[in-house]
């Protein structure tokens, strides 16, 4: 989130400026390249039905805990822990896991970040303007493969978005990527209405439609949630942040379930847009994370005056990513500003050039480190791993029993109702029967299956 909201603490101004804002956080590369990537490794259709089950089972309770408990303490993640824990309680522990999931993460989304970027150019300069899976799988790992290259991206990407925080143009960035989000999800559509009329649309859509119920296992499941995790940025205190600008008069559920629809709307968007282009090329539908740079241009190719388009849609993917990545950053920044007395300016330093560091090895695991596997992962999937598979839903069981138990069925009601504002009881009970058992128990589930614990 951005400087100047941390200062001014009145929050946002309207209440579709709230909506907007959440949403920028929550759609980024997660939605564009993520969620082809893994329903594309994961089964097609049956990942997708998962992948919804579990935004709706927990992704959904959890974000709206975590509004509601940011909103009430006004405070950043960790501070509204402190301030809503009773007295004694060890309440940092999931500020401290917001923040290693937020480096986990940005070391690893940095890197695709970078090579969007990258692709702006290449769209430019027509270099991906193919429909050829070979050519375009040269040109993916022409960029990929060499670390230089891959590298000065990535840290590109990281000058720019300390320069933006540091400037205290993030407001800025904001505004702008309010603007651009419906130009983002325009020119998705025509993706996708180019993608469906593709003489072998009817394959792809298959694919991501009817479903293949023995694709379905518990790591495909802890993959299912992990995403949803990630997609709606919950589980490590970005969301408590946001909660904290809310409006009293703002109804959370309602709020959160239009930020849910709209992100998972824009997942599928993409995933039509991307799955009919695999099956009529003749791309690899695992390919993973070369996935859409090498689906999207051949889109794009096939389509007169394509290149533009092409160029615009790196662009706009770009900027998603850029504010989905602002609110990452500011996890790390606002704990070292508010827990060790930085000012803003050396903890955005301190931050990028940790990230950079960190961020090497994944950036490498695509080229000389390829072969250094830990846990049977390369760095870059290690990273994702951790992050969006187990950091992100322990804090969501955390945060989902601090607010059914801890914090309790009274402060809850009042919270949600905006102290009986609204009359929205049932929703309410039906809340607090989720979050007391059905997403914690279903996430211990799924991560002890997954996890190959039991
Ligand atoms: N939700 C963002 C995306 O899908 C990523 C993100 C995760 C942002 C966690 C903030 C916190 O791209």
């Amino acid at each position: 989130m951005a400087k100047q909201i941390t200062t001014a603490r009145d929050g946002f101004a309207t209440r579709l400026g709230v909506l907007a804002a959440t949403l920028g956080s929550a759609v980024g590369l997660g939605n564009i390249w993520k969620f082809p990537a893994l329903t594309g490794q994961n089964g097609g259709a049956s990942f997708l039905l998962v992948y919804v089950l579990a935004t709706l089972l927990v992704g959904l309770p959890v974000m709206i805990s975590e509004i509601m408990l940011g909103r009430r303490a006004r405070a950043n993640a960790v501070g509204t822990f402190r301030q809503l824990a009773p007295k004694g309680q060890p309440r940092h522990l999931v500020g401290l896991s917001g923040v290693v999931a937020a480096f986990l993460i940005m070391g690893f989304y940095t890197d695709v970040a970078g090579w969007v970027f990258a692709y702006i150019f290449k769209a430019l300069s027509g270099e991906i303007a193919t429909t050829d899976p070979a050519v375009a799988a040269k040109a993916f790992e022409g960029l990929v493969s060499n670390p230089v290259q891959s590298l000065l991206w990535q840290w590109g990407v990281l000058v720019l978005i300390s320069v933006i925080i540091i400037a205290g143009v993030a407001q800025g960035i904001e505004r702008t990527t309010k603007v651009l989000m419906p130009v983002l999800l325009l020119l998705l559509v025509a993706v996708c209405a180019r993608s469906l009329t593709l003489p072998k649309a009817g394959e792809g859509l298959a694919f991501l439609f009817t479903p293949d119920f023995s694709k379905i296992t518990p790591s495909v499941i802890l993959m299912a949630l992990g995403l949803a995790f990630f997609k709606l940025s919950i589980g490590m205190g970005t969301m408590t942040t946001y909660g904290s600008y809310f409006r009293n008069d703002q109804d959370i559920p309602l709020t959160a379930t239009r930020v849910m629809l709209c992100d998972l709307t824009i997942s599928i968007l993409a995933g039509m847009a991307v799955f009919p282009a695999v099956f009529n090329f003749g791309f690899e539908p695992s390919a993973g994370p070369s996935l859409l740079f090498m689906t999207i241009p051949a889109v794009f190719t096939s389509l007169p005056g394509g290149q533009v388009f092409m160029v615009i849609f790196f662009c706009l993917t770009a900027i998603a990513a850029t504010g989905a990545m602002l609110s990452l950053l500011e996890v790390p920044v606002a704990w070292l500003a508010e827990s060790f007395g930085m000012p803003r300016k050396r903890a955005t330093i301190v931050t990028s050039v940790t990230l950079a560091i960190i961020g090497i090895p994944a950036t490498l695991s695509m080229s000389t480190m390829a072969n250094v596997k830990i846990f049977g992962m390369t760095v870059f999937d290690l990273y994702d791993f951790m992050s969006s598979n187990v950091l992100l839903p322990v804090g969501g069981i955390f945060i989902c029993l601090f607010a059914g138990w801890v914090w309790g069925a009274a402060n809850v009601k009042t919270e949600l109702s905006n102290r009986g504002q609204l009359l929205n009881g049932a929703i309410i009970s039906a809340f607090l029967t989720v979050v007391r058992w059905v997403s914690p128990v279903l996430v211990l589930l799924v991560l002890l299956k997954g996890l190959k614990v039991f």
